[in-house]
């Protein structure tokens, strides 16, 4: 690992917590002066959702996929760019390598990674890689933040299975602003287990970063600092305002990332089709699972396959979401040719170890208060909130404690990938796209969550947080360290 900024060992990290009195604290790391938490002055505000436009929903731009590249080698650069928004419109905005969203990084379980962030923004950056079990220098901590000018290097192996994963900024309480103005890409790991069931593939398999954005009264990209929550007012596909998509009478394998900094999706097709369930955000499910919509989340994967066979050419389905009684249409599909179907979509797709409850050695509790407190209190860089040891599995009860308003929070773990075993409150229960492995989950109103986690992989500084990026930013978000 290099960098032109020398990031934290282990070893310093643990001098400095022994040297401040085994009080959990980061403060006395030397590059961690003047980095003390500055929590927002004024209480933020909750602008209210705006109308999504639809109006131009009758002129649809084309769909594009982002060029794919592997992550050998890679230099990513974070700078300002002129975003490409579709049909013709553009946005001043930041861009890895150029575009939104950045390149799609593929590539084998197993393989290296090596890449170089270079920081062409004219504020500091960090990236994470947001699913995939990476050592803490590699993890994208704000605390490894890059001024403009700066490049960071990433070394790491593949060491989990096939799946979609994504890489964005995680710079100290700037992360709401630099993702919504465009810094978000795509991350898909390959393994034989995956590639051995023969799903849609090629041009069959649609890898789709859907999110909103709110665009001002001349149609570019506008960040409205110091709120606590930021839906858009425009829905983008792979940055394609109103996006449609040809597509042929078959299967077709959609890998959707709600990359939104605030907004739920509830997904479902215009024809009331059902799609089959076959992934979420640690890959692929046990078992297939036929649904008629699903509900993701900031920052939550769901793979499903969708059949457009037997369609008549020039039929048009909507991909939409339903929320508060709205439904908005992300993504057009028409039907233009006809071929035989192909692509498979096995009933059973993976073998996934169960965690038992009975064997979680202790338990933690967690609760999500406000816009900028876990457990009371909000995020501080130079502060360790607890410590894990390393192959324990653990019981995390999760809770959101604003009863009284309809404020959510995705919760997201580094590191290490979970199982939602209960929910009580809210929603009461849990739901088919929260099985198998996850990396965030949704707690909408009065609902507790329990999950069990353990970590295998690494030792070292990881976070929890919020992934509504606003709350994030304002500081719901811990420090834990696999010790
Ligand atoms: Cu996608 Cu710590 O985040
Ligand atoms: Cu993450
Ligand atoms: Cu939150």
């Amino acid at each position: 690992m290099s960098s032109d900024r020398r990031p934290t060992t282990r070893r310093d990290f643990l001098r400095a917590t022994a040297a401040a009195g085994g009080a959990l604290t980061l403060g006395s790391l030397p590059f961690l002066a003047g980095c003390e938490n500055t929590s927002p002055s004024s209480t933020p505000i909750d602008f209210p959702d705006p109308l999504l436009d639809v109006s131009s929903a009758s002129t649809r731009a084309p769909l594009r996929m982002p060029a794919t590249v592997a992550p050998t080698g890679l230099t990513l650069t974070a700078a300002p760019a002129t975003l490409d928004l579709g049909g013709g419109a553009t946005s001043p905005g930041y861009g890895f390598n150029g575009g939104w969203p950045g390149p799609i990084i593929r590539a084998n379980v197993g393989d290296a990674v090596s890449v170089q962030l270079q920081n062409g923004l004219p504020e500091g950056t960090i990236v994470h890689w947001h699913g995939l079990v990476v050592p803490h220098l590699a993890d994208g901590h704000p605390m490894q933040e890059v001024g403009p000018g700066g490049a960071y290097s990433y070394h790491f192996p593949l060491v989990q299975r096939a799946g979609m994963h994504w890489y964005h900024p995680h710079p100290h309480q700037r992360t709401g602003r630099q993702v919504h103005q465009g810094l978000a890409g795509l991350f898909i790991i390959d393994d034989p287990a995956d590639a051995a069931l023969q799903l849609p593939s090629g041009p069959y398999e649609l890898p789709l970063v859907i999110r909103d954005g709110r665009l001002d009264a001349t149609g570019q990209l506008e960040y409205l600092d110091g709120t606590s929550g930021h839906p858009g007012n425009a829905v983008f596909c792979n940055g394609v305002r109103d996006a449609t998509v040809n597509v042929d009478t078959t299967r077709y394998r959609l890998r959707i990332l709600n990359a939104c900094n605030t907004r739920v999706f509830t997904l479902r097709l215009s024809n009331g089709a059902s799609m089959s369930l076959i992934g979420n955000d640690g890959g692929l499910l046990a078992n297939r699972i036929t649904v008629s919509s699903v509900t993701v989340g900031p920052a939550e994967r769901v793979d499903l396959v969708v059949s457009f066979a037997g369609r008549p050419v020039g039929t048009k389905i909507m991909l939409t979401s339903t929320s508060g009684g709205t439904t908005f249409n992300l993504l057009e599909f028409v039907v233009t040719r006809v071929v035989s179907p192909s692509g498979q979509v096995p009933a059973v797709l993976s073998s996934i170890p169960r965690y038992q409850r009975a064997d979680a050695v202790r338990t933690r509790s967690f609760s999500f208060d406000g816009a900028m407190r876990i457990n009371g209190v909000p995020y501080s860089m130079s502060r360790l909130d607890f410590q894990v040891p390393l192959g324990d599995l653990e019981l995390w009860r999760l809770t959101n404690a604003n009863t009284n308003t309809g404020v959510n929070h995705p919760v997201h773990v580094h590191e290490a990938h979970f199982q939602v075993i209960s929910r009580t409150g809210g929603r009461n229960s849990v739901f088919p796209w929260e099985g198998g492995w996850k990396d965030t989950v949704l707690l909408e109103p009065r609902e507790t969550v329990e999950i069990l986690i353990k970590f295998e992989q690494y030792r070292g500084l990881y976070l929890l947080h919020c992934h509504r990026l606003e709350h994030e930013d304002m500081g719901m978000m811990s420090n834990f360290e696999v010790v």
